[in-house]
């Protein structure tokens, strides 16, 4: 218990004099999770502060409560149309998922944010969302306030990278889309009003992937012959440019004092042509240098975003591939908490610390059985490819070179591991072979899904921390 005590102190010490405001995004579209007391684990061991969730799962924010990181929940798109209509909607919401939290002081979760949608204005949704987008903000703030903890926690809307442009690319000529000027308008009245920050995407790796013209080097924050001049303004990167963009648009809007969340902001590493390790260590061992510089950008010197928020923390192998492949590996994590690469995001050291004590499904694979006639592989492939995640398989991906029928058994393996490797799930008409035998190729890894079946154990041992972390606060307040 002393020990327990101790290291709860020094934690709070820890955090305490982080000054760096770097986050991460938690995002939890897989087909298995890892569970959220290990993830919680991985953020404390890194010494991570701030959390941006997609959602507002119990077993999510159960695992924060007393961890004094700070978080930003988040409403699904799915919801904005009710929480617009109705404000009793909007004060079940803030009831359930925010007040119920933070009402339990230091062994509750530290909600700093409400992120209404995700991204509900991104160009590909059209009008699905962005006529609710506004109401609902609004709703879910007169909640906030009737309930006190309008002060304590801000709403803000995260708006994607199509939400701002430029022509010709000059940074000094960034607006908002045009289909969206009346809305943003509307925003950011609200959020000025409510001293709420600007969530926005900024996003080199898509800008550069749309477009070849832009050199790596300047994506990748390396120094570069390709940099770009707006005026007297020169732009040595791509994030510089984008950042400025958005800058322009707000003042444009204007509200040029606008203060900027940069909420979503990485670089993957498997699905698509420069989406490797190896960039993604580049581009994120630049921007932290960037960051932790402070020298802002052109247009804001010496005035860099006042949070960062890391895209993503783990892969996530159900994400919508819409975009593209890439959208499965933005994680600077495997899916399984095991870091890719290293970078200093405010640990003070190179190194990332690992996820430990993991627990995986047995070391069996599904492979295709080449003793039979294979000529309907490919279709029963293609076929498994539509649940299980195939995304290194793509051009450019890890898996891309692995020759047919390997590409066949990659394809069934992934099938059988995202079904718990029931015996049944390595079928596919008598072509699929279970082996203990590990069939990864060079950089091609034929993975082991986690154990996630034993997730009642898991909740108890994730209460009893709980129960520890309040025993503790009842003594340090018995104390002090
Ligand atoms: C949003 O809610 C308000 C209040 O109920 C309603 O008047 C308005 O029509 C709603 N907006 C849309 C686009 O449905
Ligand atoms: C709280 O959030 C969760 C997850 O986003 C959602 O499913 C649930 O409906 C919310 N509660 C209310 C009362 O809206
Ligand atoms: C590509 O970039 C160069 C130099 O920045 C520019 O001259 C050229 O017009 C661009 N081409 C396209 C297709 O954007
Ligand atoms: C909307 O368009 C008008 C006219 O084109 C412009 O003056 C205004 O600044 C725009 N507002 C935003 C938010 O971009
Ligand atoms: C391949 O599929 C076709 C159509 O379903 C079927 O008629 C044929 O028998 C299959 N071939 C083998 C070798 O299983
Ligand atoms: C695939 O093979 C080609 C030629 O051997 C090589 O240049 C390329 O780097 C390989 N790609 C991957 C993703 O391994
Ligand atoms: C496997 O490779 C073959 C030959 O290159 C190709 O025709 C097939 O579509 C690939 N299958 C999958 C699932 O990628």
């Amino acid at each position: 218990m002393l020990l327990n005590l101790s290291l709860f102190l020094l934690f709070l010490t820890a955090s305490n004099i982080t000054v760096q405001a770097i986050g991460v995004n938690w995002g939890t579209t897989s087909s298995h999770p890892l569970p959220p007391d290990k993830v919680v684990e991985l953020l404390k061991s890194n010494k991570i502060t701030k959390v941006k969730l997609f959602d507002a799962d119990p077993l999510v924010l159960q695992a924060l409560s007393g961890s004094n990181i700070g978080v930003t929940v988040g409403i699904p798109n799915s919801m904005l149309k009710s929480l617009n209509s109705s404000k009793k909607v909007a004060e079940s919401w803030v009831h359930d998922n925010v007040t119920r939290y933070v009402s339990s002081g230091n062994s509750g979760v530290r909600i700093e944010y409400v992120a209404v949608g995700d991204e509900p204005f991104q160009q590909s949704y059209g009008e699905q969302y962005h006529p609710f987008v506004i109401g609902a903000a609004m709703n879910i703030q007169t909640a906030l306030a009737r309930v006190s903890l309008a002060n304590q926690v801000k709403v803000v809307v995260p708006c994607s990278y199509d939400t701002f442009q430029s022509e010709s690319s000059l940074p000094s000529k960034g607006h908002f889309r045009p289909d969206l000027n009346k809305t943003m308008t509307e925003l950011l009245t609200f959020l000025t009003k409510h001293h709420s920050p600007f969530f926005a995407t900024i996003s080199p790796f898509i800008i550069s992937h749309r477009n070849k013209n832009i050199s790596l080097d300047f994506s990748l924050f390396k120094e570069t012959k390709h940099s770009r001049n707006d005026g007297h303004r020169t732009y040595k990167n791509s994030f510089d440019l984008g950042y400025d963009t958005l800058v322009s648009a707000l003042s444009t809007a204007g509200f040029p004092e606008m203060d900027v969340v940069v909420a979503k902001i990485g670089w993957p590493t498997d699905g698509a042509a420069n989406a490797t390790p190896s960039a993604a260590e580049t581009f994120m061992k630049g921007l932290m240098d960037h960051l932790h510089s402070k020298s802002g950008t052109p247009l804001r010197p010496r005035n860099p975003p006042i949070e960062t928020y890391i895209f993503s923390l783990l892969d996530e192998d159900q994400r919508s591939i819409v975009n593209g492949n890439f959208e499965r590996h933005w994680g600077v994590f495997t899916f399984d908490g095991q870091a890719k690469y290293n970078v200093d995001l405010g640990q003070g050291s190179k190194n990332l610390v690992n996820a430990q004590y993991v627990e995986y499904l047995s070391s069996k694979w599904c492979v295709v059985n080449n003793n039979k006639d294979l000529s309907n592989a490919t279709a029963s492939a293609l076929d498994a490819c539509s649940t299980a995640d195939c995304s290194a398989l793509s051009p450019g991906g890890s898996c891309f070179n692995i020759s047919w029928p390997a590409n066949i058994s990659y394809a069934f393996n992934n099938y059988y591991q995202v079904h718990d490797q029931r015996a049944d799930s390595c079928d596919f008409g008598g072509l699929g072979l279970i082996t203990t035998v590990d069939p990864s190729v060079g950089n091609c890894r034929f993975p082991v899904e986690l154990r996630t079946s034993h997730s009642e154990s898991l909740y108890g041992t994730c209460l009893l921390q709980w129960m520890i972390l309040l025993t503790i606060n009842t003594i340090l307040h018995d104390f002090l």
